[in-house]
């Protein structure tokens, strides 16, 4: 059964997915939670017990294989209903350099953050386009926007996923179907703990999940934050590259 107030969240084991998962908790939604780390979701399915007695499922779950994700999605419906939001949010980071040109880690990349997005969406879309309704939040990044050394298996992923919620957006908008691209500068997560350069204007998990929850209910097409990492990407377009390659080995 289709149920409104039902959100799937991706990659909930950590960072962004996790501080979500405990804002639209707040928010009284139901969840299905999805991740590789079974541990980590059950302990945050605890902890959100403490919150209220809203029905909450946790799924082990691979986004980068279809059949897994088709699995795990197929209990969630199972024992929750159909969604009325996907938040499609598991992603992996990951430097990538002319000098270690790692094309299995570059696969990776684009397959978790690229394809895995797009199985999630192809689970939720039929019973979606049957109700007529439904929102798909897709959280991309700023480094969809401009590409710096290393980063361009990541945000080669990022731009593909965007251009693909974007495209999304247009044709399902007839179908009474919302599509929202996330896009958020750096948050401080275990994906950039290990980073060793600076990050302007690095955010809290939850801060930032706040701000999606409110792009998510304003129903925003895009959103970009902050918007000084905006301006900043924005900015390196009009820079010359060998600035931009300076500034990025730090
Ligand atoms: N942190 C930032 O600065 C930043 C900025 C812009 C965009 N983002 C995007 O925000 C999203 C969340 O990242 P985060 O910063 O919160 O990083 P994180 O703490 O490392 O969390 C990543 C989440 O994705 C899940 N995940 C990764 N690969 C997966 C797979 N193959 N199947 C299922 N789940 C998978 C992880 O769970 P398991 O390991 O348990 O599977 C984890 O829950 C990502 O898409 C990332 O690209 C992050």
């Amino acid at each position: 059964m289709f149920k409104e107030k039902l959100a799937f969240v991706t990659g909930a084991s950590s960072g962004i997915g996790r501080s979500l998962a405990l804002q639209l908790k707040q928010d009284g939604f139901h969840l299905a939670l999805f991740a590789r780390r079974l541990t980590q979701l059950e302990n945050l399915k605890d902890e959100l017990a403490s919150i209220n007695d809203l029905k909450v499922g946790v799924y082990q779950c691979d986004v980068a294989k279809k059949e897994s994700v088709r699995e795990a999605f197929q209990k969630a419906f199972a024992d929750l209903g159909a969604p009325y939001l996907l938040i499609a949010n598991a992603g992996v980071g990951g430097s990538t350099s002319v000098r270690n040109f790692d094309t299995d880690i570059m696969a990776t990349i684009l397959q978790t953050n690229v394809m895995g997005a797009i199985y999630c969406i192809s689970e939720v879309l039929p019973s979606m386009l049957e109700q007529k309704q439904g929102h798909i939040v897709g959280i991309s990044s700023l480094a969809a926007y401009r590409s710096f050394p290393y980063t361009h298996a990541y945000s080669a992923s990022k731009s593909a996923l965007s251009a693909h919620l974007q495209g999304l957006a247009l044709e399902l908008k007839p179908h009474g179907i919302k599509v929202s691209t996330i896009c958020p500068g750096f948050i401080k997560t275990p994906m950039t703990a290990k980073n060793k350069f600076a990050m302007p204007f690095i955010m809290e998990a939850d801060q930032a999940a706040l701000k999606i929850m409110n792009a998510i209910k304003k129903e925003r097409k895009v959103y970009n934050f902050p918007w000084q990492t905006y301006l900043l990407v924005k900015a390196t377009g009009f820079l010359p590259a060998s600035l931009v390659t300076k500034k990025a080995k730090g």
